[in-house]
């Protein structure tokens, strides 16, 4: 009897029921959610609805799920469970890296063009509050000389670099290595928006070594909304003071009510976010386990990038079609424009055909996404709707 093997790609969209509905393209925003993530939710809920939100065994159950998310999370990144702070999503991780540097007046930050309000906002905030300077680095779509674009506008008072590794507007995958190296050798810090590479690709922390790489949840990872990590090596967690605290922020029996200090929990614990409601963790330590053990994240990674680069052909081949995102520097975000459609029309008409895409303002195009779940015949068919589309223009 010939038994059927399911394929890797179809068990797994198995356990996204979000993928049933329509082609889902827009992973850059949010990714879909796998079942066992829902349920470890569920769970959570269940058990504070009918045990008791700190019952004993309630408790005992959330007191162990926040170290076993940083182990979870630390195993994607391949880096040390102390080094990841549990954080909301990138924005908030953007935030404890910007407000934790002691700017001084008259400090400079470089930041590019090609930056998201994630790394923009906090940025403006420091600027006015400590007479910071910003400088644009104009880096074009993100494919030329980015260190030397950069390292350009060093002078003796930049004190940090904002970037992107991945840009989420051209889907550039910027040299992150390179560009770490222009600012050590400058003694600058290089701060990384990590919102389109967390998930996505190996983010070589250790390799590329970062001063800091805020990553989200709710993206590539899979995970709930609300949910995020942020890492920084043990090396450099002096660099950056704590903004906000809490008792989980502390070590609570190093708080000196006389002296009015204390000590700072060990490790980016101290970095957590302030507030945590333990269905979320439930869920952002049930993604990561289901890329690792269920998914395969090298498996992920690779399929994430031979699919964009199957999706950028197949678009560049589209009469009219012409795709911004560079070919030879990408992973899984693909940037395009119709010829004669505003991008949100191209948008409208291609959910009225099954596919979840989006728009983007600067550059104005519409973006694709394309998740490990993904399929080459969600891909061929995205053509052939565009074709259809073009055919009733
Ligand atoms: C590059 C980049 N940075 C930051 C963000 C904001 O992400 P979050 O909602 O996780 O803060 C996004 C979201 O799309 C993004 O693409």
């Amino acid at each position: 009897m010939a038994i059927q093997v399911e394929s890797k790609v179809d068990q797994i969209r198995s356990q996204l029921p979000a993928l049933h509905a329509k082609a889902y393209m827009n992973t850059g925003t949010n990714g879909p959610i796998p079942t066992i993530v829902h349920e470890a939710m569920a769970e959570m809920m269940r058990a504070e609805l009918e045990e008791g939100r700190i019952s004993m065994d309630v408790w005992k159950t959330k007191m162990e799920m926040k170290p076993a998310a940083r182990e979870a999370l630390a195993k994607v990144f391949s880096v040390k469970p102390d080094e990841l702070a549990l954080t909301q999503l990138t924005t908030e991780g953007m935030n404890v890296m910007i407000h934790g540097v002691d700017w001084q007046r008259g400090d400079e930050a470089i930041i590019t063009n090609l930056e998201h309000p994630g790394g923009q906002l906090p940025l403006y905030v420091v600027a006015r509050r400590y007479g910071v300077q910003i400088k644009i680095a104009n880096l074009g779509i993100g494919d030329g000389d980015v260190p030397a674009q950069i390292e350009r506008l060093f002078t003796p008072r930049t004190r940090a670099v904002i970037i992107s590794h991945l840009a989420w507007n051209t889907g550039a995958l910027l040299p992150l290595k390179e560009i770490i190296e222009t600012c050590r050798r400058h003694g600058v810090l290089c701060l990384v928006d990590a919102a389109q590479s967390a998930g996505s690709m190996d983010p070589k922390l250790r390799e590329n070594d970062p001063d800091g790489y805020a990553m989200p949840g709710q993206k590539w990872m899979c995970g709930p909304e609300g949910t995020g990590s942020l890492w920084i090596s043990e090396e450099r967690m002096s660099l950056f003071q704590q903004t906000y605290v809490n008792y989980g922020n502390a070590n609570y029996y190093a708080v000196d009510t006389q002296g009015g200090y204390f000590t700072p929990a060990a490790g980016a614990a101290r970095y957590d976010r302030i507030a945590t409601y333990y269905p979320l963790i439930a869920g952002q330590l049930a993604a990561a386990k289901w890329l690792t053990d269920d998914v395969g994240t090298e498996w992920a990674y690779d399929r994430i990038a031979t699919l964009g680069q199957l999706a950028h052909t197949t678009l560049s081949n589209i009469d009219g079609v012409s795709v911004i995102t560079p070919k030879g520097n990408m992973v899984g975000l693909i940037s395009f424009n119709l010829a004669d459609m505003e991008p949100n029309d191209l948008v409208t008409k291609l959910f009225d055909r099954g596919f979840i895409l989006r728009t983007i303002g600067e550059p104005a195009c519409v973006r694709l996404a394309t998740g490990f779940y993904n399929t080459e015949d969600e891909i061929e068919n995205l053509a052939l709707a565009i074709d259809e589309i073009k055919r009733e223009m």
